[in-house]
């Protein structure tokens, strides 16, 4: 038997294919519920904290709806409002929030702090997306292949875009643990880190899948499963890397004719938010500045294969119930 109880969820790395399957599973398992209305408060009378030091629509949603349908309260701190790291260290933060809480999220900067919140606080701490990765992302993508194909051993998935980034690392650490080629497609010095490479290669080994590094196009997206983009420029980068960003990635763009490279059953997938279109703010202030109507996927490629993505969405929240829920107690009967 899995269990998870007790156990952090900080990275991918940690985990076993196995424990990542399970938590797939019971999120499967609690999306069945959802969808039958039935009532699984099991954990009433829990408490979390949510740490915010960067924004969040879907994260913070996920974990809000997840929390209150498993019975617990919720604590929503963000870095205006709270102490954190400016008049108070990691550390003490977490000793302080480890004694109210039975479980701690946090999304923000480095990897270092994540890990420090769980070494001090003593409580599971998740990580909600920092710079290096972004787990319980990369559970809802799994879960959102499965529905769609029926399976994840030997599919594969080109990832579009800043390889070496959170999304690029967790969905290589994701896709070699679960047994799915993962192609990273970007220029050269947009490929992850030769170090998780290796290590993700070994883990590839493993499960009986590639791991892929090409600067071309055709040859990365030819035939895959799921073409896979994020933003260019990620939460907390400097807005002076625009420019060098949009010249580096525009020939990256998801476009149709990507689509129509890859397999004729190819999901587009995205973690969303997504600049198709003139409908953002930032996407405006980049079209007065560089006159592009759309970044890393044209309109036209994102509302023609709009549904994966939105299910992605929605299974943010059965994933990250399913985290929270397998780190805060045993016995989930699936
Ligand atoms: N995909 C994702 O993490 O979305 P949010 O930034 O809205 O939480
Ligand atoms: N790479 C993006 C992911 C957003 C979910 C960022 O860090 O902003």
């Amino acid at each position: 038997m899995i269990s998870l109880k007790g156990r952090s969820f900080l990275t991918l790395r940690d985990f076993s294919s196995e424990e990542i399957v399970y938590l797939i599973d019971l999120a499967a398992y609690f999306k069945k519920l959802k969808k039958e209305h039935v009532l699984h408060d099991r954990l009433k009378g829990g408490n979390v904290a949510l740490i915010f030091e960067k924004t969040s629509t879907r994260t913070r949603s996920s974990f809000e709806v997840a929390a209150h349908d498993l019975g617990m309260g919720t604590t929503y701190l963000d870095p205006k409002s709270s102490q954190i790291g400016k008049k108070e260290s990691i550390e003490d933060t977490a000793r302080v929030l480890g004694r109210m809480f039975d479980g701690i999220e946090y999304r923000g900067f480095g990897q270092e702090i994540v890990e420090k919140l769980a070494k001090y606080s003593g409580v599971p701490v998740w990580n909600g997306l920092t710079n290096e990765y972004h787990p319980t992302q990369i559970l809802a993508d799994m879960l959102t292949i499965r529905e769609h194909f029926g399976d994840l051993k030997g599919r594969t998935l080109a990832y579009m875009g800043d390889a070496r980034y959170n999304m690029g690392n967790s969905l290589m650490i994701g896709c070699s643990k679960l047994g799915l080629n993962f192609h990273a497609v970007a220029p050269k010095k947009y490929f992850p880190d030769k170090d998780l490479v290796d290590i993700c290669k070994k883990w590839a080994e493993e499960s009986g899948c590639e791991i892929v590094l090409t600067e071309d196009v055709k040859d990365g997206t030819k035939d895959v499963d799921a073409v896979y983009t994020d933003v260019w420029v990620s939460m907390g980068e400097p807005d002076e890397i625009w420019e060098e960003r949009i010249e580096d990635l525009t020939p990256y763009r998801v476009t149709m004719d990507v689509m129509k490279n890859a397999q004729p059953k190819a999901i587009f997938m995205h973690c969303l938010p997504a600049f198709h279109d003139l409908d953002t703010e930032i996407g405006r202030q980049i079209n007065e500045k560089f006159g592009l109507t759309c970044m890393e996927v044209t309109d036209e490629v994102f509302e023609a294969y709009q549904q994966p993505v939105f299910d992605e969405a929605e299974n943010r929240m059965h994933t990250i119930k399913a985290v929270m829920a397998a780190t805060l107690a045993d016995d989930w009967k699936i």
